[in-house]
């Protein structure tokens, strides 16, 4: 079988990290890793399995005979160096929202669209931590009776900003807890015993950047630009794990029996929906998984064909790393890398 020569942009970070983590246990066929960051970390030596491999500083010239490339380095430093590395043949797997919305780069979740990769030129985009947990649970149900309408809540836990806010929440608790006052540097406000209905930037129509996101990029993924979509995401004092309350609006009526009996099949999806023994999922206890978990199924007392549902997922692995490397997998495996 054919090795790939693979690099991560990106790779001190909280996903950067992550990739290596997957890349090793799901075998990827590699045959070597080269460790990209910024200037800051160059020189920093970082395990791959047993090898300890250098962080070089990301470049023009650091894409030179790479394969692949996993970006998880923030939109400014994908949108320049991704096409330098297309460039050069390599193919870009970017977690960023640089390219996401460009019609001529696919946006792919491997449950949901896989076809879409095959259009790639030279850059594939990973989509919005958010909208890949909400997609792997609602498409299986939308190829049986198509979605007209979804309200999803998000409550999406710290590492989705990074490893800096990771720091600033055990910060503060340990402020809080000893009564002392907390100065926050991640987010606008105290993140510690608090909830925050920002995340992103604030648009003109009142949503913000990642609610849109939520919403453009799952009628992209799904090929369904008619999906009626509103979000509202909120960061959450959770380290791992983000978690969705998602109202779902079907053509036709569907009962929460038929939901569960269509998710317990679907490819990447756990149903853990027990109220009796008080089983739903939650961001602790998913925290390390690659499934998206869902619960708390039960029909919308408000809207006659609707349901409502609980989606939790690790929003490091399946919401970014997982996603990016299964991409590349199934690139491979379809012979269009
Ligand atoms: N966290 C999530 O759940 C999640 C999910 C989906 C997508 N993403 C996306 O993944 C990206 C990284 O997220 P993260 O959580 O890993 O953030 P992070 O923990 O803050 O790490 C950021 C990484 O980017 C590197 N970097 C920063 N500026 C750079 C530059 N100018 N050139 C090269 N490398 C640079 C950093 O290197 P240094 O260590 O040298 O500063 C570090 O490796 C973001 O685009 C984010 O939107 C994150």
């Amino acid at each position: 079988m054919k090795k790939y020569i693979v690099a991560i942009v990106g790779a001190t970070g909280l996903v950067g990290r992550e990739f290596i983590k997957v890349l090793e246990q799901r075998n990827f066929p590699m045959a070597s890793v080269h460790l990209f960051a910024s200037d800051r970390s160059a020189g920093k030596k970082l395990f791959v399995g047993h090898r300890e491999v250098e962080v070089k500083e990301t470049s023009h010239s650091s894409f030179n005979h790479i394969d692949i490339a996993l970006f998880s380095a923030g939109s400014e430093t994908s949108r320049y160096f991704s096409p330098i590395a297309a460039q050069k043949g390599t193919v870009v797997i970017d977690n960023s929202a640089a390219f996401r919305m460009e019609p001529k780069v696919p946006l792919v979740v491997p449950e949901v669209n896989p076809q879409d990769i095959k259009e790639h030129q030279g850059i594939i985009a990973n989509p919005n931590c958010s909208t890949i947990q909400m997609v792997v649970a609602l498409y299986p149900l939308h190829k049986v009776n198509p979605i007209k309408r979804i309200v999803v809540t998000t409550y999406q836990s710290v590492s989705g900003t990074g490893a800096a806010a990771m720091e600033e929440l055990t910060t503060q608790t340990k402020l809080v807890l000893e009564g002392q006052s907390v100065v926050p540097h991640v987010y606008p406000h105290q993140i510690a015993f608090n909830l925050l209905p920002e995340i992103d930037v604030f648009l003109d129509n009142g949503y913000t950047k990642e609610e849109w996101k939520m919403a453009e990029e799952t009628q992209k993924i799904m090929h369904a630009p008619d999906i009626a979509i509103s979000a509202t995401c909120v960061r959450v004092p959770v380290f791992i794990g983000h978690s969705e309350s998602i109202n779902v609006e079907f053509t036709r009526p569907m009962t929460p029996e038929e939901a569960r009996r269509i998710l317990v099949y679907a490819p990447g999806v756990k149903v853990l929906d027990d109220p009796s023994v008080s089983l739903y999922p939650q961001p602790w206890s998913v925290a390390g998984s690659d499934d998206v978990f869902v619960g708390r199924i039960r029909a919308d007392a408000s809207r006659p064909n609707g349901l409502v549902m609980w989606v939790v997922a690790d929003n490091l692995r399946k919401g970014a790393a997982v996603n990016a490397v299964q991409i590349a997998e199934e690139a491979i495996r379809r012979g269009w890398l």
